[in-house]
């Protein structure tokens, strides 16, 4: 626990924490997946300043002041750091670039050779900058504002390092650990290595849980969910626990559906972030029973907005507000979301 929280009563500490630590709230708290982003006026702006997202993410200044614009217009019940699941793949010395339009792009690690070279660079201070950005984020939040931080799975940040962008289908990954499991394995290491200290370095400069985003959990079978997805994230929750009893961990294995009752059990996360298709009986029954849940309105209903937006929330609400619950979406809020309809969400959940 952080020194500002550990000592106060617990009616005293913010409607987040609480959740995260077992209760039922009669109105949950909220935060969205991606809300400092491009839907934001504010954060388009600052982003063109940038003129690129990592010089975006790599500005403490910067990254700080988006981090908290969607604080300051809605009043979140918590900030999420501004930063990306893929400067661990750039501190385990990988080059990384965004293409405008597209997305991410490395240089492919699909051998031994490769392993070797990028290791040569690498090199964990070029996340130094971001842990900058969360003293900065801290010193500046509201006390009732949590904040969180946050890195990507182990076998989510493998597909993008295998195959050096997104991919449908996770193919060169899964090409790769059904051909050479042990190089695979290799990478999965560094990453869960990488991804403790800088988790660890977050809890320390002042984030108050954190995240691991697994989006591309629900693309493995069970047995390859058990070694690629379950045993590696176990490790990292074990490893930054071993130096942060206290710290909170919330999993997001995106679409793995029925296999998340046994993700949280063997993992040991706190909290589990739902998707949007999962069912909601089960997952009240199944999960919210194991943990608190955090989720898991459609983005897409979000866009939308009218009627269907509102009778959305309310079915969210209805599966989930008798648990400890968080009000999310399932994914990433969309890039031409109108902010109006985070302001009807926002009243939705909080009326
Ligand atoms: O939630 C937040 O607001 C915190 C910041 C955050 C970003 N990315 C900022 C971002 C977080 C937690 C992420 C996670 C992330 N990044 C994931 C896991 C969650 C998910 O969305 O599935 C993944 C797979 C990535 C990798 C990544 N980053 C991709 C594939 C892309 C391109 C797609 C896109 O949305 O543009 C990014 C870029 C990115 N990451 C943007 C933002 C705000 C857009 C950059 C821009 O301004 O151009």
């Amino acid at each position: 626990m952080s020194p500002a929280t550990q000592d106060r009563p617990a009616l005293d500490r913010p409607a987040f924490l609480r959740a995260l630590s077992g209760e039922a709230l009669p109105t949950p708290p909220i935060w969205m997946m991606r809300q400092a982003g491009r839907y934001l006026p504010e954060y388009r702006a600052l982003r063109a300043k940038a003129g690129s997202f990592l010089s975006l993410c790599y500005n403490p200044e910067w990254a700080a002041e988006v981090t908290l614009q969607p604080i300051r217009r809605f009043g979140f019940d918590a900030a999420i750091l501004f930063s990306d699941i893929l400067v661990v793949p750039q501190a385990l010395g990988q080059k990384l670039w965004f293409v405008e339009g597209e997305g991410p792009r490395l240089e492919p690690v699909a051998d031994e050779r490769r392993l070797g070279e990028i290791e040569a660079q690498a090199d964990q201070d070029v996340l130094a900058p971001v842990i900058e950005t969360v003293r900065r984020v801290r010193a500046s939040l509201p006390r009732e504002t949590t904040f969180i931080g946050f890195c990507g799975a182990p076998w989510t940040v493998a597909t993008y390092m295998v195959a050096g962008r997104g991919t449908p289908d996770q193919g060169p990954a899964k090409a790769l650990f059904g051909s050479d499991p042990a190089l695979f394995q290799k990478i999965i290491d560094r990453i869960v290595d990488a991804s403790i200290d800088y988790l660890a370095a977050q809890i320390e400069a002042g984030v108050d849980a954190v995240q691991i985003f697994d989006s591309w959990a629900g693309s493995l079978g069970p047995d390859d969910f058990e070694r690629w997805c379950v045993t590696p994230t176990r490790r990292l929750v074990a490893g930054v626990r071993a130096r942060h009893p206290q710290a909170r961990i919330i999993g997001f294995p995106r679409g793995a559906g029925r296999l998340i009752p046994h993700y949280v059990q063997a993992t040991g996360v706190d909290a589990v972030g739902l998707e949007s298709d999962i069912d909601r009986a089960f997952a009240r029954d199944e999960i919210q029973s194991l943990v608190p849940v955090q989720g898991n309105l459609d983005p897409l209903v979000l866009r939308a907005g009218g009627p269907e937006l509102e009778r959305e929330v309310a079915a969210v609400r209805e599966a989930f507000g008798a648990g400890p619950f968080v009000f999310n979406l399932g994914h990433g809020i969309l890039p031409d979301t109108p902010i109006a309809h985070v302001e009807r969400l926002l009243a939705a959940v909080r009326a």
